[in-house]
C-alpha cells in the first residue's frame, strides 16, 4: 500500500497561520487540487487535532475518504463517534496502523496530518510520497509541517503551478 503525505504550507513551512485552526489561507487552488487527488485513495490517516478541525469546519471539508483513522492516545473517549470500518480512532503506533490498513486490501492511504502525524509517519519510515502545496505565504509562525527533527530525504518527481502563485511539488521518499 502506498502513503502518500498530502499537505499544504506557507514558504515558511506552517500548515496553520499562527495559532489559526485549519488552512484557511490555502488558495482555491489548493483546494480544488485536494477534492480532485482524495478520490485515488481508499482510506486516510489523520491526527485527533486535525480531525475534530476539520469536523468543525462543517461539510466543505468533510473527507470523502472511505476508510479515516484518527489517532489518539485516548480513542474510547470517541467511541461513540466511532463506525467500524469507517472511522475508527486509535492508540496504535504506525506501524501497525498500516500493517492493518493493507492486510485489509487498502491500496492507498491519504497521510493528512496535522504535524505531529507527519513526523511520527516519517519518522517510521512509512510514507512513500509527499505532495506538497506551496502558497506564496510567510507566516513566521504557526504549526509546522513536521512537529519536531526529523531527517527525511525526498526526490522531487514533479513540479505544477496550480495557479499563477501556487506551486505543487511531488516528492518520493528516498529509502
Ligand atoms: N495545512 C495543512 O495541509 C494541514 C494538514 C493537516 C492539519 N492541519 C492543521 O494542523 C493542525 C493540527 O496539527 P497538530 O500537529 O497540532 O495535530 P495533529 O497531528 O492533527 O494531531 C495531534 C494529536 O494526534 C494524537 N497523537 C499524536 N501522536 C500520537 C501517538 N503517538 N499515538 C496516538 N495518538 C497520537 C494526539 O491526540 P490526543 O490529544 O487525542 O491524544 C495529538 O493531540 C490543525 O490546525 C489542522 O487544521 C493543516
Amino acid at each position: 500500500m502506498r502513503v502518500v503525505l498530502i499537505a499544504v504550507q506557507s514558504l515558511d513551512g506552517f500548515i496553520t497561520r499562527h495559532d489559526r485552526p485549519g488552512a484557511g489561507f490555502a488558495s482555491a487552488a489548493d483546494q480544488a487540487h485536494f477534492r480532485a487527488a482524495l478520490p485515488e485513495f481508499d482510506c486516510a490517516v489523520m491526527g485527533r487535532v486535525t480531525f475534530e478541525t476539520a469536523h468543525a469546519s462543517g461539510p466543505a471539508l468533510a473527507n470523502p475518504v472511505r476508510r479515516r483513522v484518527v489517532l489518539t492516545r485516548t480513542p474510547g473517549r470517541h467511541a461513540a463517534s466511532a463506525v467500524p470500518g469507517a472511522l475508527e480512532f486509535t492508540s496504535a503506533g504506525p506501524a501497525e496502523i498500516i500493517a492493518k490498513l493493507r492486510s485489509d486490501g487498502c491500496r492507498a492511504c491519504a497521510l493528512l496530518g496535522g504535524g505531529q502525524v507527519h513526523r511520527l509517519f516519517l519518522a517510521a519510515g512509512l510514507v512513500d510520497e509527499v505532495w506538497l502545496t506551496v502558497e506564496p505565504r510567510l507566516f513566521g509562525g504557526g504549526t509546522p509541517l513536521l512537529a519536531g527533527p526529523a531527517d527525511v530525504a525526498l526526490e522531487l518527481r514533479s513540479h505544477a503551478l496550480l495557479d499563477a502563485n501556487t506551486l505543487l511539488l511531488k516528492y518520493a521518499v528516498r529509502r
